[in-house]
């Protein structure tokens, strides 16, 4: 799939971020929200692009929502990488940013930068996102001399959950919130084209976005920034266990997914005709019905008993299955 990255033919590009801000200061009227969400597959990115989602990350979130780690530490750069690969695949018209994992930045510069370019070059990756302020100026900045547009994440950064002994709303008191404006600033002056603020007080969070000229992208900082973005998985209802406070959950599909392969008969409904009538009357389920009543032949109220049976416990399986 090609996508041109030029503007006017409806493709999102770094230089049409920026300018949404600039346009709105110099015209004194809101800025078009940039829309953001995460995706890690195919067909959840073209689900969002066909929507007109602005931006896609490929967050580092991965290993939570998909992979079912406890953190995002041990995330790869390989998984990383795939995961791009499927998500370029599935988008045409929005900005597609690849998250850098930890570990891939925290070294040396070069190894930095080599990992970072091989987002663009192996998986088409349109921009990274790197987590840290202040102490990332040097990085960012050479991200960008080597053009690659760079995201910057700050106040509540996961890859630091064992330094910030968990996960919790940060620049909430006046030191803590003046390192969170020196650091909006480091991402700004290092050359970011954004910024995402993670878990600021609402106040502080429209402070940093009127200041910068690049847009704030806001997870968990109210509805003052230049944007929003949040993990897919919790606005679907596909994720397990405590959900982030501000997630708000637009619909369940985990419940449908569940409910759709529970619902009486439904899931053998599902088979073709011809599927379901060899279920029924190969020798092999003949064979184990017959072993079920201990005879020879089966009646025919016994054999649908029995199959009635068979159905219950396909869904006592799945409800194991879900640990329920
Ligand atoms: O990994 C991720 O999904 C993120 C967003 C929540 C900002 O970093």
């Amino acid at each position: 799939m090609s996508v041109i990255p030029n503007s006017g033919n409806g493709k999102i590009t770094v230089p049409d971020l920026l300018q949404r801000k600039t346009q709105a200061a110099g015209s004194h009227s809101n800025l078009q929200k940039i829309t953001c969400l995460t995706a890690y597959d195919y067909p959840t990115a073209r689900l969002l692009d066909e929507a007109g989602v602005d931006v896609i990350l490929v967050g580092d979130s991965l290993g939570m929502v998909v992979l079912g780690q406890e953190s995002t530490l041990a995330v790869t750069i390989d998984e990383m990488l795939h995961h791009t690969r499927a998500v370029r695949r599935g988008t045409r018209r929005a900005l597609v940013v690849a998250d850098m994992p930890y570990g891939s930045y925290h070294t040396d510069l070069s190894e930095s930068l080599h990992n970072a370019m091989r987002f663009v070059k192996e998986a088409g990756a349109e921009a990274v996102k790197v987590e840290g302020g202040e102490r990332r100026l040097e990085l960012i900045s050479r991200l960008t001399e080597a053009e690659i547009p760079v995201m910057g994440h700050v106040g509540l950064t996961p890859q630091s959950l064992n330094a910030l002994g968990g996960y919790r709303v940060q620049g909430k008191t006046a030191d803590a919130a003046e390192q969170l404006i020196r650091d909006a600033r480091a991402v700004e002056a290092a050359g970011a084209f954004a910024v995402v603020l993670e878990a600021v007080p609402r106040e502080l969070a429209a402070q940093i976005t009127r200041e910068l000229r690049i847009p704030t992208i806001g997870i968990g900082a109210g509805p003052d920034c230049d944007g929003q973005i949040l993990v897919v998985h919790d606005l679907l209802g596909l994720t397990f266990g405590q959900k982030p406070k501000f997630a708000r959950q637009y619909a369940n599909v985990g419940q449908i997914i569940i409910a759709m392969m529970c619902a009486e008969g439904r899931f053998h409904q599902m088979e073709s005709p011809i599927m379901r009538r060899r279920w029924r009357w190969s020798r092999k389920r003949r064979r184990s019905i017959v072993t079920a009543i201990g005879r020879k032949r089966a009646t025919k109220q016994e054999s649908s008993r029995f199959l009635a049976f068979a159905r219950n416990e396909n869904r006592n399986l799945i409800l194991q299955v879900e640990g329920r």
